[in-house]
């Protein structure tokens, strides 16, 4: 059975994308990594160079009424296999209302798969019912966070909505940590708040990954030109974190 980590932290923009593609492509040169990107937007879908159009994607695995066999929905892209983001993705939660089984199609779907070693997950910044599949259909969360005033905000529900998960639905699902992103590391304000991070992780029963990724002009570089960070700047600072990270939780 595969290792299932999932991506998330309602909040856009932090940094979820490139923990994500970094995570999958860093692990897919050891060990066979699916990459599924569950963000209507793409990003991953687009920084791995795959396709939306006349393809099949998550939304034909997950919403289309004749679900489609997810094995069908792989993408092999030079950076590796990916089940694509939808547009159309937007829709799940009219599309999955008042259907008992709407919160178990991802894991139904994952349950088809086999001979993956790690599935990682990006998400979008809300609490939908697509983020309920992930966390149902998952191992283990990992919350990026920026050292910023607000790193926290949102966090709480965030935690609430993992246990309640739990609780009911995944008593397999645990919190990997919260892992700090994109840290420039220069201000007395980002360090303040990375230790406050820490005791904030703490009492949620969890921890702040020892690895803070460092911020670098050459993440978006490779984004831009469609690459994995590790092909395109493999000696980068946010590369090395990244890899780091990969160690790191794979190891917990
Ligand atoms: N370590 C980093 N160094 C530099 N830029 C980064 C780093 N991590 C993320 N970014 C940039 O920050 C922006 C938001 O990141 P993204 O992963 O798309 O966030 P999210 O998926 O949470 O919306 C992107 O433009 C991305 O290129
Ligand atoms: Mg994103």
């Amino acid at each position: 059975m595969a290792t299932v980590f999932v991506v998330a932290n309602q909040k856009g923009g932090i940094g979820k994308s490139t923990t994500a593609t970094n995570l999958a492509g860093i692990l897919s040169k050891e060990a066979k990594t699916l990459l599924i990107d569950a963000d209507p937007q793409g990003n991953s879908t687009s920084t791995y160079d795959a396709k939306i159009e006349d393809v099949a994607t998550l939304y034909d695995v997950m919403i289309d009424s004749d679900k489609l066999p997810i094995t069908e929905a792989i993408q092999h892209t030079p950076n590796g296999d990916i089940v694509a983001s939808d547009p159309l993705l937007v829709k799940a939660e009219k599309m999955l209302d008042g259907d008992v089984e709407g919160f178990y199609r991802l894991k139904d779907a994952l349950e088809e798969l086999d001979g993956y070693e790690y599935i990682v997950i990006d998400t979008a910044p809300s609490l939908n019912i697509i983020l309920y599949n992930c966390l149902i259909a998952a191992d283990k969360v990992i919350i990026p966070v920026t050292a910023d005033a607000y790193a926290m905000q949102g966090i709480r529900q965030l935690y609430d909505t993992i246990m309640a998960v739990k609780r009911r639905q995944n008593k397999n699902l645990s919190i990997a940590g919260l892992l700090l992103v994109r840290y420039a590391g220069r201000s007395n304000l980002e360090r303040d708040t990375r230790e406050s991070i820490e005791t904030s992780a703490n009492e949620m029963g969890t921890c702040l990954f020892k690895t803070v990724i460092r911020e670098c002009v050459k993440t978006k570089e490779a984004q831009e030109q469609k690459k994995l960070l590790i092909d395109y700047a493999p000696k980068c600072n946010t590369c090395l974190d990244y890899l780091d990270f990969a160690r790191e939780v794979v190891n917990q």
